[in-house]
């Protein structure tokens, strides 16, 4: 019986490709732990994000090809993730965070805190670190589509604790003020809250800090995008914005303060909008489609009852719609060009 070798092994696994990445996965150095005892092959297959949407077919792929060296009798393929850094080291988010994600449109309303909220629940739910941070201190929505009614803790170094709910840090003017209390703060003063909510909050580990942003494109986004480099901005609209003025704006800015535009989401999909529109004007910008979301009514119960509808019910086609585009979302932030890895020589 020929004997099993690591060099037969990852001979074979060359065959592999990551389908988004359009590489090997011994050249992306995706194999770790590499383990061969007799015909019994182990490994891990360390991908970019566990929100990758292939990483099922990925680990099959990858056990299939080892299966088919001559002597390996069994094999076994563990999935790990890596979550890689956008931001450069030394910014305000700190070393922890590795990726700002601003979720934002060219006008209010559209459901930018709904698609945080459960964009930040898909991605918590594939084992992503998540965080949510609520910059619409003016209107803060966060709270209530969370389920969190309390203060924020002292850490004890003089930083503040994010609450935690459904598995996501979060933090939120709204956890600070009395409900109700209008926030009547100037641009200097929102800067400041921003700048707090980066450098004095206890974050932790992130993969992946989701920025609910107000509507309009003001002081918030300009502060947001001074304050910390942004991985990239996903910019929701709804299905009717036929004239596209709207997310032309919103897409304007991004542009000006040279934040990428990971993906358009179309968001109350449906007979009462209609639905396209979204994609039109992805297509029209020359940005990623990253799909829509049915306008249903359990959508808007989740909100209002804390439990996000990716939680509530994770089962539901609007659920699934939503799990989806994270992956998307994921896998367009692990191919941005400025990631691109370098080919491991093994
Ligand atoms: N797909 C959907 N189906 C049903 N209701 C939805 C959907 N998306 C959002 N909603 C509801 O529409 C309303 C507006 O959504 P949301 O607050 O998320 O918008 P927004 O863009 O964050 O608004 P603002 O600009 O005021 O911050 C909420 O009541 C929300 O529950
Ligand atoms: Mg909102």
């Amino acid at each position: 019986m020929s004997e099993v070798t690591e060099a037969a092994v990852l001979e074979a696994l060359r065959r592999v490709q990551d389908p988004d990445l359009h590489r090997d996965v011994v050249s992306l150095g995706f194999v770790k732990d590499l383990k061969i005892c007799g015909g019994q092959v182990g490994f891990t297959l360390e991908l970019t994000t566990p929100a990758c949407p292939v990483k099922e077919q990925l680990q099959e792929q990858a056990r299939a090809a080892v299966a088919a060296v001559p002597g390996v009798e069994n094999v076994n393929v563990r999935l790990g993730a890596a979550v890689r850094s956008s931001l450069p080291s030394g910014n305000a988010a700190g070393a922890s965070i590795k990726n700002v994600i601003a979720v934002t449109s060219g006008k209010g309303g559209v459901g930018k805190s709904t698609c945080a909220v459960n964009l930040a629940a898909a991605l918590a739910a594939t084992g992503a670190r998540v965080g949510l941070l609520d910059a619409d201190v003016y209107g803060p929505n966060v709270p209530v589509m969370m389920g969190i009614h309390e203060n924020p803790r002292a850490a004890g170094n003089g930083r503040i604790l994010p609450l935690e709910a459904h598995g996501i840090k979060t933090i939120s003017v709204g956890y600070m003020v009395e409900d109700g209390q209008p926030v009547m703060w100037r641009g200097p003063m929102l800067h400041r809250a921003l700048e707090q909510f980066f450098q004095d909050v206890e974050w932790g580990e992130i993969d992946y800090l989701l920025v609910d942003m107000p509507p309009g494109t003001g002081d918030a986004q300009i502060s947001l995008a001074q304050l910390v480099p942004l991985t990239g901005a996903v910019v929701v609209t709804m299905p009717q914005e036929v004239s596209l003025t709207d997310v032309r704006r919103a897409i304007g800015m991004c542009r000006q303060v040279k934040c990428e535009v990971l993906g358009v989401i179309e968001n109350m999909s449906g007979e009462i909008f209609g639905t396209g529109g979204g994609e039109k004007t992805a297509e029209a910008f020359s940005v990623p489609f990253l799909g829509s979301i049915p306008l249903e009514p359990e959508v808007r119960r989740g909100g209002d009852a804390g439990v996000p509808v990716v939680v509530a019910a994770p089962d539901s086609p609007v659920a699934r719609a939503f799990a989806e585009i994270a992956g998307k979302l994921a896998a367009a932030i692990a191919t941005r060009k400025a990631y691109e890895l370098p080919i491991l020589e093994v």
